[in-house]
C-alpha cells in the first residue's frame, strides 16, 4: 500500500515512522515533511495548502490512503475535496472541523447538548463586549473565534487587559472578526483527551498532558508545546467514563444531528476540577507534541487503524497499547517564539545514539547536501519510554547533552508534576 501524510511537524514524523513499521506500507509521500520523514518516506515539495497539486500527485502515484496530521487544511475542507475525486482521507470533513475552526460552534454545541464548559457569552462588537466585562470578575477567557494557531486565546487579569484583547481581536489580529468569545476562567487541571473514529463507533486513543508555555514552572509565552508526557496522571477508569458521556458521546451526536459524520483523530482538551471534565476546546486532529508521546506507546498497527476508520469497521479493530510511561522533550532554536535564526546547521546529529524506547522525530528541519538545517521554532522532538516518567526524561537530557546544539534550547522540567515532588 502506498499512504501520503500531510505535514511537515514532529506530530507527523511520528506517524509516518508509525505507519511505516505496517506489513502492508511499501511507499510514504509526505507533504512536504521534514528531515526526519525524509529518511523514510518520499518528500514531496508541495505544500498542505496547495489542493490541486496535492490532489494531482496523490491520482498519478495512485495512493491508497491520505493522512491530514495539522488543523488548517481540514478546516479548509481538504477532505472534501479529495474525497470528491474518490481519494481515502483519514481526516474529518470540513462541517465536523468546525469543532476546531469555530469556537462559537463548539460552545453552541455545548450549549445545546448540555456539555460541561466554562459560562460564555457571545458579543458583536467591542462596545457590547465592555459592557459585559465592565461588569465581570477577573480573570476572564477572551477568545477570537476562528483558527488562532493557538494566539487567540487572551486569559485576562484586570479590565485593561481585557479591553485591549476585544480591541485586537475586533481589529483583526486574528483575522477578520464578526464576534467576540468572552468566557469564564477555569480553575484545575487540565489534560489531553483522545478517541478515534469512524462516524459511527469510536475508541479512546489515550491521553497526555503537554506543556504550552516557553519557561520553567509553565512561565512566559504560549508556543506550540514545549513537551508533553503521556498518560496523563489524571486520568481513571471513573474519569474516563464521566468524559465519554458527558463529552465525547453528546459531540459525536451533535456532529451526526448536522446530517455529517466525523471521522480521525478527536483531541478534547480538557480542565479536570475535582475530578469532573470541562471541556476548554477541541482540535480535530492529534496534538504536537501529544503525538509524538502516544504514537510510539501504540502496539497494534497505525495503518489497519486509520484504515478501518475510512472504511467505517474501527469496531472491528482492537488497539493495544504498552503501559510505559512516555515522555517528550522539544528541542527549539533559541528565540522561540519570537524571532530566531533559520537556517542552522545542526551537527553531531548522527553521534546520537538512540536506545530501544529512544525516539527522535524531527519539527522544523530540512536535509541540504549533506546537512541537517533547522527552518523552524520548534526544531527536535526527543521521546523516551520508560517505567517511570523521571527515567525517560533522563534518557533524554542524555541524548541533549550529547547533542550539544549550541543555538536551540529546551525546558528541563517536562513532566514536573509527575517526576519532582
Ligand atoms: P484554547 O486555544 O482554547 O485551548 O486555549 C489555550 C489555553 O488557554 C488552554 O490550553 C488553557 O490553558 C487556557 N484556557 C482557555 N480557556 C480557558 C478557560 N475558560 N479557563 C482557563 N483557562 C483557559
Ligand atoms: N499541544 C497542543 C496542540 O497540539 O494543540
Amino acid at each position: 500500500m502506498k499512504v501520503g501524510i500531510i505535514g511537515s511537524g514532529g506530530r507527523e514524523h511520528a506517524i509516518c515512522h508509525s505507519i511505516n513499521k505496517s506489513k502492508k506500507i511499501n511507499k510514504i509521500y509526505c507533504f512536504p515533511g521534514n528531515a526526519g520523514t525524509s529518511k523514510i518516506a518520499e518528500n514531496i515539495d508541495i505544500n498542505f495548502d496547495e489542493f490541486e497539486k496535492i490532489k494531482d500527485f496523490i491520482l498519478e502515484k495512485k495512493i491508497d490512503l491520505v493522512i491530514v496530521g495539522p488543523e488548517k487544511p481540514l478546516v479548509d475542507g481538504i477532505t472534501d475535496y479529495l474525497e470528491s475525486y474518490n481519494i481515502k482521507v483519514f481526516g474529518p470533513n470540513k462541517i465536523a472541523s468546525k469543532l476546531e475552526g469555530s469556537k462559537i460552534f463548539t460552545k453552541e454545541i455545548c450549549k445545546k447538548y448540555n456539555i460541561p464548559t466554562a459560562n460564555f457569552g457571545i458579543f458583536k462588537n467591542k462596545i457590547e463586549a465592555n459592557i459585559f466585562l465592565d461588569k465581570s470578575n477577573h480573570p476572564i477567557v477572551i477568545k477570537a473565534d476562528n483558527l488562532a494557531a493557538g494566539k487567540g486565546v487572551y486569559i485576562c487579569e484586570n479590565k485593561d487587559q481585557s479591553n485591549q484583547a476585544v480591541k485586537e481581536i475586533f481589529e483583526g489580529k486574528f483575522g477578520k472578526a464578526e464576534n467576540v468569545l468572552i468566557e469564564e476562567f477555569l480553575k484545575g487541571e487540565e489534560m489531553s483527551f483522545f478517541i478515534i473514529t469512524d462516524g459511527s463507533s469510536f475508541q479512546s486513543f489515550g491521553t497526555a498532558q503537554d506543556h504550552k508555555r516557553v519557561l520553567e514552572g509553565d512561565k512566559g509565552k504560549n508556543t506550540g508545546g514545549m513537551g508533553a508526557y503521556s498518560p496523563s496522571r489524571l486520568i481513571s477508569q471513573e474519569l474516563e467514563k464521566k468524559i465519554l458521556n458527558k463529552i465525547i458521546n453528546p459531540t459525536l451526536k451533535a456532529i451526526r444531528d448536522l446530517k455529517t459524520h466525523y471521522k480521525g483523530f478527536l483531541y478534547a482538551g480538557l480542565m479536570i476540577n475535582n475530578n469532573e471534565p470541562y471541556l476548554i476546546e477541541y482540535n480535530v486532529r492529534m496534538g504536537d507534541p501529544e503525538c509524538q508521546t502516544l504514537l510510539p506507546k501504540l502496539e497494534s498497527d497505525l495503518y489497519e487503524i486509520l484504515n478501518a476508520c475510512c472504511e467505517s469497521n474501527l469496531d472491528k479493530i482492537k488497539i493495544q497499547w504498552n503501559k510505559k510511561k512516555s515522555l517528550c522533550v522539544v528541542l527549539c532554536s533559541k528565540g522561540y517564539p519570537d524571532k530566531y535564526k533559520k537556517n542552522v546547521i545542526i551537527k553531531n546529529l548522527n553521534n546520537l545514539n538512540l536506545e530501544t524506547d529512544d525516539y527522535l522525530f524531527h519539527a522544523g528541519t530540512i536535509k541540504k547536501d549533506t546537512h541537517i538545517l533547522a527552518t523552524g521554532g520548534r526544531v527536535l522532538n526527543f521521546v523516551s519510554l520508560s517505567d517511570s516518567f523521571a527515567k525517560a526524561r533522563n534518557k533524554i537530557h542524555k541524548q541533549i547533552n550529547n547533542l550539544n546544539w549550541e543555538d536551540g534550547f529546551f525546558r528541563k522540567d517536562i513532566g514536573f508534576k509527575v517526576i519532582d515532588k
